[in-house]
Parts: structure tokens; C-alpha cells; sequence
């Protein structure tokens, strides 16, 4: 049971009693820091606003009202009205006693819900780059707490494999194949395939006519350009499928739902939004013009369905693609993890998707935005000379410099050993370091800090894992045999049990608020904790009593648990030694 629930429901029957209105919380939060107890109960205060009476005198009659419990050992009133709450040591050692046998690490399953998670989605034009890093791992990791906590997970990777640059690109794949080339070798490196189409269509004219006649010829179905352009998808696809293996993320081929997978949706789209007056003619286009989005001045926001010359849009897409999710898939959320410089975008699909009745009235749309991905230099992460950087060499660096550390760190290891390890330490540093960080805000890469082993990093927190696994290993035990009771003693053992108790609420925060950082914070904290119990409460020492022995075994086993699966859920692994 989570403690914080048990104290709001302790301290709210005591409120009800001292005769405040049943609206005003308790407002249980944990202490931030010991003096102030294990959690305080600030509600007092709002309360005392709200109907007029001393704050500090108000707190008083609540305290006068709370029946006694095992849970608490002592409450105490400080400053305005604060109320700080001890823990009873025997109730906590009871809890933490339980945490040891629980497999699912204390979390209480919610209803589950059926969530669809739109993520990584990348344009298939072109080779996945460092921009796309962002979109796949925050995704992925939201849906995999997802997953853990029993919701039915519906992976959408909505990729980009429709629009005007298929036709230049499947005319120059045309021309290079009848030359010979194969196209596996032809598209090895989409980035300088599509690069060499583009000056291409721009210097040859007879080329570029081609081009587009080619795009028409692939919307109406024409069977030699979609045979050419299914070649290009393929092997574009399986260019995506190798990255994610690389950066370990749970997208497997059947979670693939392109946009081009909605073409034969668009004309209903449309049609639907005319027979709504929804959409209407301006300048040869169709339109939606929104009300609920005006800007200041009263405007309208024009959302266009269809261009002049009859093509469908981004929009169009996007709107076919969210009736498929409600209706078809009976999502209750679904999540968007873009980019936030499609934030108006997103808004305008929502707000039309409800409004013209695509999306039933209770389905919860939510942009879980990010800011951008910067080079050390404040400045959008680049090539030297502007280019994008390739995300296949940004993860082959990474374990490069992780490879470099480990062997330094471990001169004894062997070579296959170093390079098993060094791709677990190489990853989880580059998905931990833009994990760990507010997603709202830009991300600063910098490869000395996500590889360092101190602070909050994959390394700290694998390194922290394989520290545990040691003093298994040094006992002769396995850390699933390690079974019996907690006995919380000293501050350091407290310390721990209370913030091993939180991981359920901490994962219920990550699924509703979409922000992994949070997860990172608490295992950085777990971690750290750990690491200063281990210091002040000696479990394999001498003198140490068998049954504290014991009971610091527990422990150490709730903590290294705790991390691996905290880890798992952001798709980093840990290793046994580093
Ligand atoms: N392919 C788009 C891009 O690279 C992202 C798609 C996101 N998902 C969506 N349903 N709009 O910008």
C-alpha cells in the first residue's frame, strides 16, 4: 500500500472531524528533508484560508482529531502550520519487509487503459539522424512503464514514406538500377542516395519532369512505380529496424502504420468535412478555418485538407490516422511524442479531430512535446560543415568512447568482454543523458558529461548496480534467495526503505505526465542512497550480526531490483561487472 495514500486518507478523516470542508486536502507530501520528518502534511494552511481561521491553531484541531495508528510514531507542528510526520521504525520495517517479496516492486496495477503511443516516426526519404533521437527513446520508454503497469500498449511508428520527394527519388533509383547497380548497394547510404537525387532533380531538367510526373504516376496507383517505390520503402525500413536493435527500443516491424497507409482514408476525410461545413473552398483549396484557435486578433486558424492541385497534406494524414485510433484500435489516450515545433500542428488535429467527430469525446489526445537537440555550442547539433548527423554514427561513436573507459577503468578484461560492456555503457549513456532531462526544454549533448561516472548518468547508475551485485557475489549468495525480515535501524537504512517505497507512485507520475526524467531523478537518488548506507551500515563485516546481516541483504536485493527495473523501463541495460 502506498504510505502517502494511507496518510492522506489518516489525515483526511481527522480534517472531516475538526469540521473542515470535505474539498480542502491534506496535501501529504515526503519531507525534504529528516528534521522535518519522513512527510509533512501542509494542508492546514490552504484550509485555514478557506474558512478564515488561524493556520497554526487550525493544525492544532487536526491533530486534536487524528485517531492513533501504528503507522506514526510522532507529529509535530512547526513554522505556520506545517505538520511533520515520523514514521513508526516497525511499521516501515513491515513494509519494506514486504517490498522484499514482492515481485512487482510495490506497484498497484491501475484499470488498465488502452493507450496508443505515437513514436519515432521517421521520414523515410532520408536516413534516421540525430534529430530522430529524441521522439524514440522518450517514446519508448513511456511506453514500456506503460506496459509494466498492465495498460494495454498500442505502439504506432508512423513513418513518413508518402509525398512529392518519392517521386525524385524512385526516378533516380530507376536510373541507377538500369545501369546495373543493385539497389541494396544503391541505398546503402540514403543520406548520399538522396543528397545525389537532390542535385539531380535541381540540375537536370528532363530529370526533374520525371520526377514529377512520377509522383502522379505513384498516386494513381501506377504498378512499376510502386514497385520501385516498395524497394526504396524496404530498405529504408530495415535501415530504421537496425537502429532500433542498436539503441535497444522495443519497435518491431507490426507497430509500422505509415501515412501512406491512410491514402485510401483521405477523399472520406475530406468528404466528411465538407458534408460538416467544416471544410470549405478558399483559392482553389480546402479548408478548415478554427475558431477555437484564433490568434489576438480574432483570426481564424486555417488548417488546409487539400491543395489546389488536389493533394492531401501532413494534416489530412494526421487526421485519418487519429479516427483509425479511436475507432478501430478504441484508444482511451494517445500519446504524440513530437517534436515541440509541431505543437500548432498538433493542436489543430485535436482540436478538429474532436470537433468533426473522428475522436470519440473522452479520448484523451496529448502532444508530449520536446525541445531540441543542441551541440555543446548552444547551436542545433550539426555536422561541421551544417549537415545533419547520421544517428548509425552517433551510436557507433558512443560506444567507441564507452570502450576507451571501460578498458581503462578494467585493464584485465578481456576484448570481447570490453566490447559487450562498452555497448551497454555507449547506449545508456546517450538515452540516459536526454532521458534525465526535462524533455520540454532544448538538450545540450556533450559526450564527457553522459559518459562520466559520477552524477546523474547511465554509468553511475550501472556502475551503482554492478557495486550491489558485488556484495552478493562476495557473500555467496543469489540475490533471489535472500529472503526474511527488514529490521530499519540507523537513519541510512530509513532513508533508503522510504524512497524504495515510492517507486509504484513514482511510475504512475511517468505514465500519466509522460516525463521519464522523473524516473531518472528517483533512480539517481536510489542509487545514491544506496551508496551511503553501504558506507555507514556494514553487511559483511565480522562483527556483524547475522540477522542484520540479513536484513541489509534485503535491502541491497530491494535497491539492486528496484534499479535494474527502473533501468529496463528506460531500455538500458546493466551488466554484472563494468
Ligand atoms: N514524420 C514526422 C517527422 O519526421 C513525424 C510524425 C509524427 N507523428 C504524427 N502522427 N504526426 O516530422
Amino acid at each position: 500500500m502506498n504510505i502517502k495514500i494511507l496518510l492522506d486518507q489518516h489525515f483526511k478523516s481527522a480534517m472531516l472531524k475538526a469540521g473542515i470542508p470535505r474539498k480542502c486536502s491534506p496535501s501529504i507530501s515526503v519531507s525534504a528533508r529528516s528534521e522535518f520528518g519522513d512527510f509533512q502534511a501542509n494542508g492546514a494552511m490552504a484550509a485555514a484560508k478557506i474558512i478564515g481561521a488561524n493556520p497554526r491553531e487550525l493544525a492544532l484541531q487536526i491533530l486534536d482529531n487524528l485517531d492513533p495508528s501504528e503507522i506514526i510514531e510522532k507529529v509535530e507542528i512547526a513554522g505556520p502550520g506545517f505538520i511533520n510526520i515520523h514514521l513508526s521504525a516497525d511499521f516501515l520495517s513491515q513494509q519494506i519487509t514486504s517490498l522484499g517479496s514482492d515481485e512487482s516492486l510495490g506497484i498497484s496495477k491501475p484499470a488498465p487503459q488502452k493507450i496508443v503511443i505515437d513514436y519515432s516516426s521517421p521520414n523515410l526519404a532520408k536516413e534516421m539522424h540525430a534529430g530522430h533521437l529524441r521522439s524514440t527513446i522518450i517514446g519508448d520508454a513511456v511506453a514500456r512503464t506503460l506496459d509494466y503497469l498492465g495498460h494495454s500498449v498500442i505502439r504506432q511508428n508512423h513513418m513518413g514514406d508518402w509525398g512529392t520527394q518519392f517521386g525524385m527519388l524512385i526516378a533516380e533509383l530507376e536510373e541507377q538500377l538500369s545501369e546495373g547497380e543493385q539497389a541494396q548497394l544503391a541505398l546503402g547510404d540514403l543520406e548520399v542516395f538522396y543528397q545525389h537525387s537532390k542535385k539531380h532533380f535541381d540540375e537536370d531538367k528532363i530529370f526533374a519532369d520525371k520526377a514529377r510526373a512520377y509522383v502522379v504516376k505513384l498516386q494513381s496507383g501506377d504498378k512499376d512505380c510502386r514497385k520501385l517505390w516498395q524497394k526504396f520503402i524496404n530498405i529504408s525500413i530495415a535501415h530504421s529496424e537496425a537502429i532500433y536493435r542498436d539503441l535497444n527500443v522495443t519497435l518491431k516491424s507490426n507497430d509500422i502504420r505509415p501515412e501512406s497507409s491512410y491514402n485510401d482514408d483521405l477523399d472520406n476525410i475530406l468528404n466528411d468535412l465538407k458534408h460538416k461545413n467544416l471544410a470549405v473552398e478558399d483559392q482553389g483549396a480546402q479548408v478548415v478555418f478554427l475558431d477555437e484557435l484564433a490568434d489576438k486578433n480574432g483570426n481564424p486558424s486555417p488548417v488546409i485538407i487539400q491543395k489546389s492541385g488536389g493533394g492531401y497534406l501532413y494534416a489530412t494524414t494526421d487526421l485519418a490516422s487519429l479516427r483509425y485510433r479511436s475507432d478501430i484500435l478504441q484508444a482511451d489516450r494517445v500519446l504524440y511524442f513530437i517534436d515541440a515545433r509541431q505543437s500548432l500542428h498538433m493542436k489543430q488535429v485535436f482540436v478538429l479531430a474532436k470537433k468533426a467527430g473522428f475522436v470519440a469525446e473522452n479520448v484523451s489526445l496529448e502532444h508530449h512535446a520536446f525541445g531540441t537537440m543542441m551541440g555543446k555550442d548552444g547551436k542545433p547539433f550539426k555536422t561541421r560543415s551544417g549537415g545533419t548527423i547520421k544517428l548509425t554514427s552517433v551510436l557507433k561513436e558512443a560506444i567507441e568512447r564507452a570502450a576507451i573507459l571501460v578498458a581503462e577503468k578494467n585493464p584485465n578484461l578481456p576484448e570481447n568482454e570490453v566490447s559487450s560492456i562498452a555497448r551497454k555503457v555507449g547506449i545508456g549513456a546517450v538515452k540516459y543523458a536526454d532521458l534525465s532531462k526535462t524533455r520540454t526544454n532544448d538538450y545540450i549533448f556533450d559526450w564527457d558529461s553522459m559518459l562520466s561516472f559520477e552524477g546523474n548518468t547511465a554509468p553511475y547508475l550501472q556502475y551503482a548496480y554492478t557495486r550491489i551485485y558485488s556484495i552478493f557475489q562476495k557473500a555467496g549468495i543469489k540475490k533471489n534467495d535472500i529472503t526474511g525480515s527488514v529490521n530499519i535501524v540507523a537513519e541510512q537504512e530509513k532513508n533508503l526503505a522510504l524512497k524504495l517505497l515510492c517507486f509504484g507512485e513514482i511510475l504512475d507520475q511517468v505514465a500519466d505526465q509522460g516525463f521519464p526524467h522523473i524516473l531518472c531523478s528517483y533512480l539517481y537518488e536510489i542509487a545514491s542512497l544506496y551508496m551511503v548506507f553501504y558506507e555507514h551500515c556494514p553487511i559483511l563485516k565480522e562483527n556483524v550480526e547475522l540477522q542484520t546481516k540479513n536484513s541489509r541483504l534485503i535491502l541491497s536485493k530491494i535497491a539492486s531490483l528496484t534499479l535494474a527495473k527502473g533501468l529496463d523501463l528506460l531500455g538500458i541495460e546493466v551488466m554484472e561487472k563494468m
